[in-house]
């Protein structure tokens, strides 16, 4: 079997008495595209700084393409092209003036710069801005030409960290597309998000991250469907959720029934007969719902079911 591409073995980071990540192992093999899925807090950005070589773990240890990171450092940081949330741009300068600055910073000069620039802005499809100023960049934009300054250097592991938050859709698609672009070209990325889409739209496998620590791993596909149906959430007086849960958990198309932010939350093995029993028994011993929230099986459903969360807090 191929060594994997990155290992990441028992890793462990705390800030004074924050424990942001609690232990977390995995194996990357060259050509995926991994994804790190968890809420805001839950250690993803710590977790990219270490397998980067950033930070150092509190404990544990990197491979990166057969090469400890603390042993070899220089070795990994060839390799790797990391694309962080914030980046500075200069903002008077044009992009492509960015871009040059940035890549004589990674050693590049010359005619070779010069080529490696044009190609990664044809990548993220930003040419034809490419001699306008920065501060005349959308939001969006600018994010594309942050993950352009991380290619410039042709790395075989790309990080990206949230590249696509608080961004309009013309720019997400495109880094969508470049991410699946690089992806074709054999390019292993890890791409943290707190938004499901995008895990299960690019990633071939999920890590599930909460507090620190890995609660789950496998393909979109795989997670989802060990779900089962759905979830259903359910707004009504909180003085008949007893009843409810207590009758709901007969119907044979509801597996569980826990509670959640004032919510009651029917995991169904199929949602449709268990939304209809459940209506069924509320109209019986009168309770008002007041609302009915269906979570299709998705990987937002899997998170609730498995941390009794939302991914996203809006
Ligand atoms: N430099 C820091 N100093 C102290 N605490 C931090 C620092 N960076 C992150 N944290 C804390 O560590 C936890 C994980 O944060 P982070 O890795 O940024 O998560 P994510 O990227 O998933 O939002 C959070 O509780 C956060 O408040
Ligand atoms: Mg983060």
């Amino acid at each position: 079997m191929k060594e994997p591409y990155l290992i990441a073995k028992d890793i462990y980071k705390s800030y004074d008495d924050i424990q942001a990540v609690s232990g977390v192992s995995f194996q990357i093999p060259q050509g995926e595209v991994f994804g790190l899925l968890g809420p805001n807090g839950a250690g993803k950005t710590t977790l990219i700084s270490i397998l980067t070589g950033l930070f150092e773990p509190s404990q544990g240890n990197v491979v990166i393409d057969g090469e400890d990171l603390k042993q070899n450092k220089l070795h990994a940081q060839t390799k790797i092209g990391f694309v962080p949330q914030e980046l500075a741009l200069y903002p008077t300068l044009s992009a492509r003036d960015n871009l040059l600055f940035y890549g004589r910073i990674y050693g590049l000069r010359g005619k070779h710069l010069r080529e490696r620039v044009a190609s990664v802005l044809e990548l993220v499809d930003l040419t034809e801005r490419a001699n306008d100023a920065i501060d005349t960049y959308s939001g969006g934009m600018k994010r594309r030409i942050n993950m352009a300054v991380g290619l410039l250097h042709e790395p075989e592991l790309l990080f990206l960290d949230e590249p696509t938050v608080g961004i309009d859709s013309q720019s997400r698609n495109a880094i969508y597309e470049s991410v699946q672009a690089l992806n074709k070209m054999g390019m292993t990325i890890v791409y943290t998000t707190h938004y499901m889409e995008a895990a299960e739209r690019l990633c071939h496998r999920v890590a599930i991250i909460d507090k620190g620590k890995l609660i789950a791993l496998d393909t979109p596909q795989s997670l989802i469907r060990n779900l089962g149906g759905g979830l259903v959430l359910l707004k009504l007086h909180p003085r008949r959720f007893s009843a409810i849960t207590e009758q709901g958990k007969q119907i044979p198309a509801v597996k569980d029934i826990t509670q959640q932010d004032g919510k009651l939350v029917i995991h169904a093995y199929q949602v449709q007969h268990a939304l209809v029993g459940i209506l069924e028994i509320a109209s019986k011993i009168g309770a008002r719902i007041k609302a009915v929230e269906v979570l299709e099986p998705n990987l937002e459903a899997v998170f609730l079911q498995m941390t009794g969360k939302k991914l996203r807090n809006n």
